[in-house]
């Protein structure tokens, strides 16, 4: 008995090295981790259970037959993130550059499907050179049976894909049809084609950094939803992140012990709003001022940064925050942020996360370039989105909520529940100039006719009572008291259900 236990302990320690010492080397001077030390760090200690260490590509060609590694270049299980169950897969370099064989999509098509049928998220950690090339089509076709999965869960689990090391080709498709993507900077990268065949069909030079390296995807394409610095952070980031989310779409997200009063009041939020209504200000304050314990984990946060993203707790329960930043384009929609907000939206919607949304919004960005590239159909996204959700909605006008962007922003008619203003809040077609210029364009030389007009409209419109008398806003609420009054609507709304008329599925604009 003890000879067998020791060939046991030798076939699990030959499977563990993956492939050998000098190639794990390579990969920490990289600044890498080994697969398996990521996920020492990924998931809590000691809970890690291992699947099918021992499987094995069963290819002949191109001298494969005597290049087998026990695990086929990626380590496959189950474990737990404080508590909760996830399903992991970590591609290990080591083996054949981490390339996917039939086999190694096998070992992953396996704890997918577990993952659905038990109702728990998936982690990928990618670090692959892609199909492995001995293995053609079957390769290929290994590929395709993930991506179908891949779809299959959308929306029923969590899917979280982390980058850290190459992710080319058709590989980059399985992240792409997952909810979150983060990767690590300067030691990761996606793109569909890489630099050596852009240069051939475009002659552009380009570094495979600045081709698909994290800052590209952060900020530029927003492929990837945040990048980390090392490994550790990754990893670590993504346990904050997980402790966020439910398990599975019929679950509701953790609740985590608060040390932070509900009824908190906050005086500084009554002088938040500049004098001038051009003047901009930081609308993440408002965002950590409501937060339990100021805790905001912003999704996407280097792209279209005119709005924010993100998870924060109010009573120690998650909710999705959607809010236009002031800061950058005076806070307006365009394509890239109505896209930014209309993913997370229907994120927080699938998978039963309340939506906060915070407004201060002039409007769209008028252009050439938005009109050209469809910022009707990415705008449409948005409201898309917001008219379909059927979680809790709050929303909270701060100051402008102008034309179009007023109805897009979780307003009354298209959804939310509770809808709150400030007194400084502004709720009209558009600003107090452009619409007396176009309403008094006679009298447009005139200087003292104009102010007269001008004066005229901001009385009217320039407050938040003419939509609060036709109740599209519920009540005005006192700056100083926003946490108090979201997190009272919020808990108002634990028991809300909604239910949508059948169909396949909608035809959102694409
Ligand atoms: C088989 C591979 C491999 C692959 C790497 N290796 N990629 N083996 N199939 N796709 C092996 C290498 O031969 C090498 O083995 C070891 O992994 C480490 O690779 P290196 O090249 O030494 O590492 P590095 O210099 O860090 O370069 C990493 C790399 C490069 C940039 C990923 O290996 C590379 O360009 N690989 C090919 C990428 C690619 O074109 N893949 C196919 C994409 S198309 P030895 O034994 O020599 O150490 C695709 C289609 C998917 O994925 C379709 C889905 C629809």
């Amino acid at each position: 008995m003890r000879e067998i236990l020791d060939q046991l302990e030798m076939r699990r320690n030959a499977a563990r090295l993956g492939g050998g010492e000098t190639r794990i080397a390579a990969q920490h001077s990289k600044g890498k981790l080994a697969a398996r030390e990521r996920l020492d760090v990924l998931l809590d200690e000691g809970s890690f259970e291992e699947y099918d260490m021992y499987v094995t590509h069963r290819t002949t060609e191109f001298g494969m037959a005597e290049n087998k590694v026990p695990g086929d270049g990626v380590v496959t299980g189950w474990g737990t993130i404080n508590g909760r169950l996830v399903y992991v897969f970590s591609q290990d370099f080591t083996v054949l550059g981490g390339s996917l064989s039939e086999t190694h999509a096998q070992k992953i098509c396996k704890i997918m499907d577990m993952a659905v049928r038990n109702g728990a998220p998936v982690i990928g950690l990618n670090d692959s050179g892609g199909a492995r090339i001995q293995e053609g089509v079957d390769s290929l076709a290994g590929y395709a049976e993930v991506f179908r999965r891949n779809v299959e869960a959308s929306g029923v689990v969590p899917q979280i894909s982390v980058i850290m090391g190459p992710c080319a080709g058709g590989a980059v498709y399985s992240p792409a049809m997952t909810d979150f993507i983060f990767m690590v900077r300067d030691s990761s990268y996606m793109f569909v084609t890489g630099p050596e065949v852009v240069k051939t069909v475009t002659n552009e030079i380009v570094t495979a950094e600045d081709l698909g390296g994290a800052k590209t995807h952060t900020s530029k394409s927003s492929v990837a939803d945040g990048a980390f610095d090392n490994d550790i952070e990754a990893l670590t980031g993504i346990r904050d992140l997980f402790d966020f989310l439910p398990l599975n779409n019929r679950e509701r997200p953790p609740v985590r012990p608060f040390f932070d009063d509900p009824a908190r009041l906050e005086d500084r939020l009554d002088t938040l709003i500049p004098d001038s209504a051009n003047k901009p200000y930081d609308m993440r304050e408002l965002i950590l001022a409501i937060a339990d314990e100021g805790d905001f984990y912003e999704i996407s946060e280097a792209f279209a940064r005119n709005i924010l993203t993100g998870f924060i707790r109010i009573e120690g329960e998650t909710v999705g925050v959607v809010a236009n930043q002031p800061m950058v384009l005076a806070g307006c929609l365009d394509i890239d942020s109505s896209r930014k907000g209309a993913k997370f939206v229907r994120f927080c919607d699938a998978f039963n996360v309340p939506i906060l949304t915070l407004v201060d919004v002039p409007g769209f960005l008028p252009g050439t370039a938005q009109e050209y590239n469809g910022i009707i159909k990415h705008g449409a996204k948005l409201l898309f989105a917001y008219s379909q959700a059927t979680v809790p909605m709050v929303t909270l006008i701060t100051r402008k909520a102008y034309g179009g962007a007023y109805d897009v922003m979780a307003s009354k008619h298209i959804g939310a529940d509770v809808n709150y203003a400030w007194p400084t809040a502004q709720i009209a077609v558009m600003g107090a100039k452009g619409a007396t210029e176009i309403l008094y364009r006679a009298e447009l030389k005139d200087a003292q006719k104009i102010a007269a007009r001008t004066k005229e409209y901001e009385d009217r419109f320039a407050n938040p009572f003419v939509a609060a008398e036709r109740g599209f806003i519920d009540e005005v609420i006192m700056p100083h008291s926003s946490r108090k009054r979201i997190a009272r609507a919020f808990a108002m709304l634990r028991s809300k259900k909604q239910e949508s008329h059948w169909r396949k599925h909608d035809t959102m604009p694409l």
